[in-house]
């Protein structure tokens, strides 16, 4: 910014300027600068802000379970087809029709579970269309209205799977299907006996069972899956429950299959009325069914229907965005405390398998597609999501950020035989640490960052020892004009170095794009040690994550 007003100062050596050149051209820079400043067209001079963080080791947590770091892939725009599969005949290189690249790019996130078919989509999916040498082409009614060809399915799933390495949660049908039409498929894929539905997978290909590690019992049912009410939904799930078995031999005694019951989708009386029916059930439940996460869906949308830009925008989208994303925490306690009076034990996991930013289509894209761009905002707010999620890390074990490639807040966008990476890809990856990691509290006054009428906590931060016993320590800083210099006291370790890498860009809505992929990539930071304190300083709007050396 100073560079910007030297060059001003310059101007004034311009002949239409030389009246004013009585006044010395420091005075006019600075006048000019404090004019600037008050206009909102330049952020005051940037001085860091303090902040003291306590980490207390010895205070350890909740299990930061890996499976918040899910992943949603639906059958929606390119989400799938071009995003996952390009089939084997492509010049897009492929292994059995799925992409290389995507695949090299989603083993370093390390997804621990892919949630799927849908959504919307996966409560009018018949999985027999998409198994066999000839498939079903069928309608996606939800999105867009177009084609579904069924060359992806339940074998390319679990081949996707395979290939980077994820768990899969299978979402049936009980919308338009029936129990028995996902009984069979479930018999289908997991049964180690020579069933006519177990020589069938062999014929298609494979013959021992597959894992399936989760289970969700319709999507949305109060909506897009049938808008039932909760009695009428709880009597399909406790049908569902009791008659879709998992019969893999590796899975009776130990990782069992979960099953997710559909749970609320938003903090209105409608949801927590939802959460108190299933909850209030489960409490009383008897050996013929059972449950083992209750999901719940959140966007950050700001209003409906989304008309919120993902690109193009200033600080006052910036700041106003971040504030309806940080409603995520009520939302999780309201529901969680409502969990707690039927289920003290924490037993039923709150699954949000659906939450990110959900902005306007991109112009020009077919709507149905919900295509949108990625920017360092979605960073942040992958960031301070994934933190929430954290800190109820005792209810809420597992998450699937919508949607994985293509679609919605993504890790990954395609474009025929491009790739790019987004900024929230670089968040999920500096988060591989925290997968399985032990909380740690950590104390610390956010102080405050304040845009026009919204106000937020200038700074954000979580702590996790991961399966090592190293200690890590991720902290945001939402304020888009100030550095911050946090200095973080440690009680249970001496630390001796500490380094990472921080995320940040020129604009709060920079992108990553084919022609310029690394406009936000992460970039290496260290701390500064002394006396068992870290000192670290953090650009504006940036997201940074440390581990500590002892
Ligand atoms: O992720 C897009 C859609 O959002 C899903 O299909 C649906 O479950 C939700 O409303």
């Amino acid at each position: 910014m100073l560079l910007g007003l030297r060059s001003e100062s310059g101007v004034a050596g311009n002949p239409r300027n030389r009246r004013r050149s009585a006044t010395p051209a420091i005075m006019r820079m600075l006048i000019l600068a404090l004019a600037l400043v008050t206009m909102g067209a330049i952020p005051p001079f940037a001085a860091a802000q303090k902040v003291q963080l306590s980490v207390d080791v010895s205070k350890a947590g909740a299990k930061i379970e890996r499976n918040i770091f899910g992943q949603f892939a639906e059958h929606l725009g390119h989400g799938i087809y071009e995003g996952v599969w390009v089939g084997p005949d492509s010049s897009i290189p492929n292994t059995r029709g799925i992409r290389n690249d995507v695949v090299a790019a989603l083993k370093a996130l390390k997804v621990p579970n892919i949630r799927w078919p849908g959504g919307c989509f996966a409560d009018e999916y018949h999985w027999r269309n998409g198994i066999g040498p000839s498939r079903g082409v069928t309608l996606n009614p939800n999105w867009g209205g177009v084609i579904e060809p069924n060359t992806f399915g339940t074998h390319e799933f679990m081949d996707f799977l395979d290939q980077i390495g994820a768990e899969a949660y299978v979402s049936v049908n009980v919308g338009s299907g029936t129990p028995r039409e996902a009984a069979e498929w479930l018999e289908y894929l997991t049964t180690g006996q020579p069933t006519t539905l177990a020589k069938e997978r062999a014929s298609n290909g494979h013959s021992d069972p597959y894992k399936v590690a989760f289970l969700g019992i319709g999507n949305e049912s109060w909506d897009c899956g049938g808008n039932m009410t909760p009695d009428y939904y709880l009597s399909q799930l406790k049908i569902y429950s009791r008659f879709v078995r998992n019969f893999n031999p590796a899975q009776q005694t130990k990782q069992q299959m979960l099953r997710i019951a559909v749970g609320p989708g938003g903090g209105e009386p409608r949801w927590t009325e939802w959460t108190e029916a299933i909850m209030k059930a489960y409490q009383h439940h008897t050996w013929s069914w059972d449950i083992n996460g209750l999901s719940m869906h959140n966007y950050t949308v700001g209003q409906w229907p989304p008309s919120f830009a993902s690109v193009g925008f200033g600080e006052t989208q910036y700041s106003q965005f971040l504030k309806y994303t940080l409603a995520m925490e009520d939302l999780i306690t309201k529901h969680s405390a409502i969990m707690d009076k039927y289920d003290p034990e924490k037993k039923v996991a709150l699954v949000v398998d659906e939450w990110g930013a959900w902005y306007a289509p991109l112009p020009g894209s077919n709507p149905g597609f919900l295509v949108q761009q990625n920017s360092l905002r979605d960073a942040i707010l992958a960031g301070l999501n994934l933190n929430i999620f954290a800190r109820h890390a005792d209810r809420v074990r597992m998450a699937n950020i919508a949607q994985m490639i293509n679609v919605l807040q993504a890790m990954i966008m395609t474009d025929k035989e491009k790739m790019v990476l987004t900024p929230t890809y670089y968040v999920f990856k500096m988060y591989v640490p925290f997968q399985d990691a032990t909380f740690v509290p950590v104390t610390f006054d956010a102080g405050t960052y304040t845009h026009g009428d919204v106000s937020l906590p200038r700074v954000d931060a979580i702590a996790g020892k991961d399966t090592a016993g190293k200690l890590w320590l991720a902290v945001t800083n939402l304020d888009p004009n100030q550095p911050i210099e946090v200095e973080a006291s440690l009680t249970g370790i001496t630390p001796k170095s500490a380094a990472g890498e921080t995320l940040t860009a020129p604009k709060v809505d920079s992108v990553n794009s084919f022609e310029a992929p690394k406009t936000v990539v992460p970039k290496p930071i260290s701390a500064k040690v002394q006396g068992g304190r870290l000192t670290l300083t953090l650009e504006p709007k940036s997201v940074t994550v440390i581990s500590v050396e002892q």
